[in-house]
C-alpha cells in the first residue's frame, strides 16, 4: 500500500457491498454535483475530535457513539432529531457525573444512510429482488423499482444530512444543551422509570451540584461549559463514490479531509486489508473506526492498523468491538495484547449492539437487552484484567419509545416488538432502554477508576 494514494485510488482495488448501479453515467453526474457541494464539516472540527480522542485513547475521557442503524428519509423531522440528542445529552451527563469523567459525544447522524447486506438479494414469497442498503442508494419497498439503486438519492441524503446537521449545530450551542435543562429532562425521566429510585438518588445528587454552583454566584447560562456542547457527527464510509466527492484538501494544511462527517467507520464486512475501503481510509485525515467482529485475527488487526494509522497517533483510529455476549471473551483479551505488545495507540469501543441480534420467536430482529448489558460488562472486565482503558461505547439507539429491542426495565417481551418497531435496519435501544445503558456504564467508569461501587440492584439485568 505504498503507492501514491489520491481521493480516487480505491476504484482499482477490489471492493465489497457496493450497489451495482443500472447508469454508470448517471451515477458520475450525481457524484460531480456532489463534488461541487459545500463541505458538511470542517477540518478544524475533526482534528479536536481527534484531540479528544486522544484523551480516551489515554484513558482520561469516554467517547460516547449512538445513534440509528440507518437514518430513513421518511423519519426525517425536527421531532425525531430533538428526541435523539436529548437522550444522547441526558446519557452523557450521568456518565459524566456518576462516572466522573469527561464524554465525547458523537452521534451516528447526518450521514449514516449507506448498510452493508449480508445478502445481495432478497428472496419473498419466491420473487428475488436486490437488498435494501440504505435510502442513500435504494427504497426498503419490495418492488423492482423501489429496489433498484438511484443516483439521485445521494442528493437527497446530502440535503437532509445539511438539514440535520444544521439543527444539531443550533441545539449543541444556542442553549438547548445547557446543563440546567438537561438535568431537568432527567428529573422527568427519573420520575416515570421504574428504576426511580435508584436514579433518583443520582439525579439529587447532580440538583445539588447545581444548586452549589448558583449559590457560589455562578450562572450557569453564562458559562459556555455549561451552555454548549460539543457534539460530533459520524457514519459508515460505504458508499464510496459519495465519500469521494466529499474528499477535499484542507486549505490550513494542505491535508485531505472526509467532509461528509467528523468521524467515519470501516464495517466489519469491508475490512479487507488490499481492497478499496482501507485504501480509501488510509489517505483522509479524520479520526476513524474500525468495526472488530469475530472473524479478525490479532495478526491481521496489526497489518490493518499499520496501514490505518502508521505514525501511531494517538485519536486516530477507535476499534469498536463487536463480538457477541457469548464471544468477546474469546476474541477481545488475543486484540488487546497484541496491540499492548507493539505499543499500538487505540481508542478501544464497544458495540454491545451488532454481535448480539437474534430472530424473535415471532419473527422480528431484535436484541435482548441482557445480552448487550452482558456484552459491556464482559468489555469492562476485559480491559480491567489486562490493565486497559474501556475508552467507549456504540449504540444502536433512539430517543423515541420504540419497541425493538426485548428486556430493559420495562421488560419489553416478543409480543411487544409488533408494537411500535420502526428501524428500518437494526433493532435499536429506546430512550428508556438507553439511559438505563448511561447509569450501568457509569457504573463500570466507576469501577474503572478504582471508585466505590454503588450496589447493583438485580432488576433488568443491571
Ligand atoms: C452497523 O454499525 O450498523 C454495522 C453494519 O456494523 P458492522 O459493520 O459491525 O456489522
Ligand atoms: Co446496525
Amino acid at each position: 500500500m505504498s503507492e501514491r494514494w489520491t481521493p480516487d485510488s480505491w476504484r482499482s482495488k477490489p471492493v465489497q457491498q457496493m450497489p451495482a448501479y443500472p447508469n454508470e453515467k448517471a451515477l458520475a453526474e450525481v457524484e460531480a454535483q456532489l463534488a461541487t457541494f459545500p463541505p458538511l464539516v470542517f477540518a478544524g472540527e475533526a482534528r479536536n475530535l481527534k484531540k479528544a480522542l486522544a484523551r480516551v485513547a489515554a484513558g482520561e475521557a469516554f467517547l460516547l457513539q449512538g445513534g440509528d442503524c440507518a437514518e430513513s428519509f421518511a423519519e426525517h423531522g425536527a421531532n425525531n432529531i430533538r428526541d435523539f440528542f436529548r437522550v444522547l445529552l441526558q446519557m452523557a451527563v450521568v456518565l459524566t457525573y456518576a462516572g466522573a469523567v469527561p464524554v465525547v459525544k458523537v452521534g451516528r447522524i447526518a450521514g449514516q444512510f449507506a448498510k452493508p447486506r449480508s445478502s445481495p438479494t432478497e428472496k419473498v414469497d419466491g420473487v428475488e429482488l436486490p437488498s435494501y442498503r440504505g435510502d442513500i442508494v435504494n427504497d426498503i419497498a419490495f418492488t423492482p423499482e423501489a429496489r433498484t439503486p438511484d443516483p439521485q438519492r445521494q442528493l437527497d441524503a446530502y440535503r437532509q444530512s445539511a438539514a440535520t446537521l444544521n439543527l444539531l449545530r443550533a441545539f449543541a450551542t444556542g442553549g438547548f444543551a445547557n446543563l440546567a435543562s438537561v438535568h431537568q429532562w432527567m428529573l422527568g425521566f427519573v420520575k416515570d422509570s421504574p428504576q426511580s429510585r435508584r436514579y433518583k438518588e443520582l439525579a439529587d445528587r447532580i440538583s445539588d451540584a447545581l444548586n452549589f454552583m448558583r449559590a457560589c454566584g455562578l450562572d450557569l447560562e453564562s458559562h459556555p461549559e455549561l451552555r454548549a456542547t460539543d457534539f460530533y457527527t459520524s457514519h459508515e464510509a460505504l458508499l464510496l463514490g459519495y465519500e469521494q466527492a466529499f474528499t477535499r484538501v484542507d486549505s490550513t494544511t494542505g491535508d485531505w479531509y472526509a467532509t461528509s462527517g467528523h468521524f467515519i467507520w470501516i464495517g466489519d464486512r469491508t475490512r479487507q486489508l488490499d481492497h478499496a475501503h482501507l485504501e480509501y481510509f488510509r489517505g483522509i485525515k479524520n479520526p476513524i473506526g474500525l468495526k472488530c467482529g469475530p472473524s479478525l485475527k490479532p495478526d491481521e488487526l496489526l497489518k490493518l492498523i499499520d496501514v490505518l494509522n502508521p505514525d501511531n497517533e494517538p485519536g486516530r483510529l477507535t476499534l469498536i468491538n463487536r463480538f457477541g455476549a457469548d464471544k468477546v471473551g474469546d476474541h477481545l483479551p488475543g486484540l488487546i495484547r497484541a496491540v499492548q505488545r507493539e505499543g499500538r495507540k487505540v481508542v478501544w469501543s464497544c458495540d454491545p449492539m451488532h454481535g448480539n441480534t437474534i430472530t424473535s420467536t415471532s419473527g422480528y430482529k431484535t436484541r435482548p437487552f441482557d445480552r448487550i448489558v452482558s456484552e459491556v460488562r464482559a468489555f469492562f472486565a476485559i480491559h480491567a484484567a489486562e490493565g486497559t482503558h474501556a475508552g467507549g461505547i456504540h449504540l444502536e439507539m433512539t430517543g423515541k419509545d420504540v419497541t425493538e429491542c426485548i428486556g430493559g426495565a420495562r421488560a419489553i417481551t416478543d409480543e411487544d416488538l409488533n408494537d411500535r418497531y420502526h428501524t428500518v435496519c437494526d433493532p435499536r435501544l429506546n430512550a428508556e432502554q438507553s439511559i438505563d445503558m448511561a447509569f450501568l456504564i457509569a457504573e463500570l467508569l466507576k469501577q474503572q477508576r478504582g471508585g466505590k461501587t454503588a450496589p447493583m440492584p438485580a432488576a433488568a439485568g443491571l
